[in-house]
């Protein structure tokens, strides 16, 4: 019986950074089972959805223009209890208070640039991987 699902993005700064497969092998490494992946980039539109929920935080400007910055690789993984052990593996959504050994910890720049997404709920962690994988007609 297949585990439960969680989506996550590789940020632009990781992207940049060269991070991809060092990311990709510990979430691996971490059990995950990689079950839909793609490089893309987030158009100021898509950004702007995806973080609809921050609309009005301070930070939501500086967010979108970050996330459309450059490329990202948007992934779903499957694992048992998947969204919570992949906010474990990944850590703060600040790196200087991420755990050691953690992604963010490991290949974030920033608050802004933290290297990875995770879902934080099973019920988000659809509706984000619905957005990369089934609805492809939003364009
Ligand atoms: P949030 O959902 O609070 O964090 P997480 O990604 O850990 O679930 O925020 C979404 C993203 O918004 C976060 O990954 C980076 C950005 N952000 C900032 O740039 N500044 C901030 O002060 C916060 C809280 C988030």
């Amino acid at each position: 019986m297949a585990g439960n699902r969680t989506f996550t993005m590789i940020k632009p700064d990781a992207v940049e950074n060269g991070h991809i497969g060092a990311i990709l092998a510990k979430i691996n490494e971490a059990g995950f089972r990689i079950v839909a992946m793609e490089m893309t980039a987030l158009s100021r539109k898509d950004a702007e959805a995806f973080y609809a929920v921050h609309a009005e935080r301070p930070f939501f400007g500086e967010l979108v223009e970050y996330m459309t910055s450059g490329p990202i690789v948007a992934a779903i993984l499957e694992k048992d209890n998947a969204v919570a052990d992949f906010r474990t593996l990944i850590g703060a959504t600040n790196p200087a208070e991420a755990a050691e050994g953690t992604i963010r910890k490991l290949y974030a720049t920033s608050i802004a640039a933290n290297a990875v997404h995770g879902s934080d709920s099973d019920e988000n962690a659809a509706i984000e991987g619905n957005f990369f994988f089934a609805q492809r007609s939003r364009h």
